[in-house]
């Protein structure tokens, strides 16, 4: 890779020794991946910072760095294990809120914005068209690609956090005309009944890969897309989407002769049936990724309407950040008055949960997908549509 000077002295350790770790990290990973040079970002992303996914030793390590470096751009952070900021809704041990604070403290020591959301795009930390970025929460990384003509990798916890310090990302995959392209069609047939953009994302995902797809046949609108692109990258590894008429870089791809595959009502509603269990959930949780002001809006009205107040022995969460739900105030109230916890800052998926809701109802495939796997949360799941959420469990 071609460095500059001042980036040949970092490496050579005149920043010090942990800017010099982070840019090892990049530069690895630059000659890995045959970029020429790194470039400036305009902000970072930084996922994982659950205490229930970071442990112990990355929470040492962060302590460790936060001594020494400072975050050289814009920093924004995905949701922490409880509700840090918020009216202390979500129940956890004094031990685990102790370690989660930690983790809080070094990130905001090194200047980190406290988001605490999947959904930085929703924030006033929304990145410009154009925009190279380091991002590491996947879910955020294909809808900045996708929806806002933004730049970048599928970041890991250690490369965001190299590219936080330095400002810096390698010069290569998404950031690069040539890895932004379509490789699949995906044609999706309508006719035959409608299919939940959730859904359809955890059904491709699984085929796709790492795979761009190019969609014909569906226009999601931002929701749809913000549902379509989480579940693809989280049963895959899809880091970008095209839509047909939709997405802004739709229009420069040329997908002749590119493979083909063809989805409709019939196996995607097949599909579903692996995403739940049929028994009764302790928890309904909506909002994975994080809900905008819309889905908010759309969850009240839908509570209002049914006019009475949740069942006993259920809760019902709706997970979004501190900014959509101060912009939302009203329909914030609607939902607290029906008897349901509106959740800022952390999430159904990375708040330590399986003890208290061993049967956890959601209307997210990409909430299913990790609140089902033994390693991570190991609970049982319905899944279901927000609308029969509310009408079975209200
Ligand atoms: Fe966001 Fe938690 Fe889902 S971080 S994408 S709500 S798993």
């Amino acid at each position: 890779m071609e460095l500059t000077r001042e980036e040949e002295a970092v490496l050579r350790g005149e920043g010090g020794p942990r800017k010099q770790e982070c840019m090892k990290i990049l530069v690895t990973l630059g000659e890995m991946y045959g970029a020429r040079k790194l470039l400036p970002i305009y902000s970072v992303q930084l996922s994982g910072i659950s205490y229930k996914t970071m442990g112990s030793a990355g929470t040492e390590f962060l302590e460790e760095m936060a001594q020494e470096v400072k975050f050289a751009v814009p920093t924004t952070i995905n949701p922490a294990g409880y509700d840090v900021g918020g009216p202390g809704l979500v129940r956890t041990s004094d031990d685990f809120r102790s370690k989660q604070d930690r983790i809080v403290k070094a990130l905001m020591t090194m200047g980190a914005v406290p988001t605490f959301t999947c959904t930085p795009y929703t924030t006033d930390f929304a990145p410009p068209k154009g925009a190279h970025l380091a991002w590491a929460e996947s879910s955020a990384v294909i809808y900045a690609n996708s929806v806002l003509g933004a730049y970048s990798n599928r970041e890991g916890a250690p490369s965001a956090l190299a590219s936080a310090v330095l400002g810096k990302t390698p010069d290569h995959g998404l950031h690069r005309q040539e890895g932004r392209r379509a490789q699949v069609v995906v044609d999706v047939d309508v006719s035959k009944g409608p299919i939940r953009y959730t859904v359809l994302g955890a059904y491709l995902g699984k085929l796709l890969g790492r795979k761009i797809p190019y969609f014909r046949g569906v226009r999601p609108d931002l929701d749809g897309l913000k549902e379509l692109g989480s579940s693809m990258s989280a049963w895959g590894a899809v880091p970008m989407m095209h839509v047909e008429g939709v997405t802004p870089e739709a229009h420069l791809q040329d997908v002749r002769g590119l493979e083909r595959i063809q989805v409709d009502a019939g196996v995607v509603g097949e599909f579903q049936r692996c995403l739940g269990c049929d028994e009764n959930p302790q928890l309904v949780a909506i909002g994975c990724p994080h809900c905008t002001k819309g889905e908010l809006i759309q969850i009240a009205k839908a509570v209002k309407q049914k006019g009475r107040k949740l069942k006993p022995g259920t809760e019902l969460w709706v997970c979004s950040n501190r900014q959509v739900i101060q912009e939302t105030a009203s329909a914030v109230e609607v939902l607290r008055q029906a008897g349901a916890k509106v959740i800022q800052d952390t999430c159904m998926v990375v708040a330590p949960l399986s003890d208290q809701f061993p049967v956890a109802a959601v209307n997210s495939a990409k909430a299913s997908f990790y609140m089902n796997k033994k390693a991570f949360s190991g609970q049982k799941i319905v899944f279901d549509t927000t609308e029969n959420l509310i009408e079975k469990y209200l």
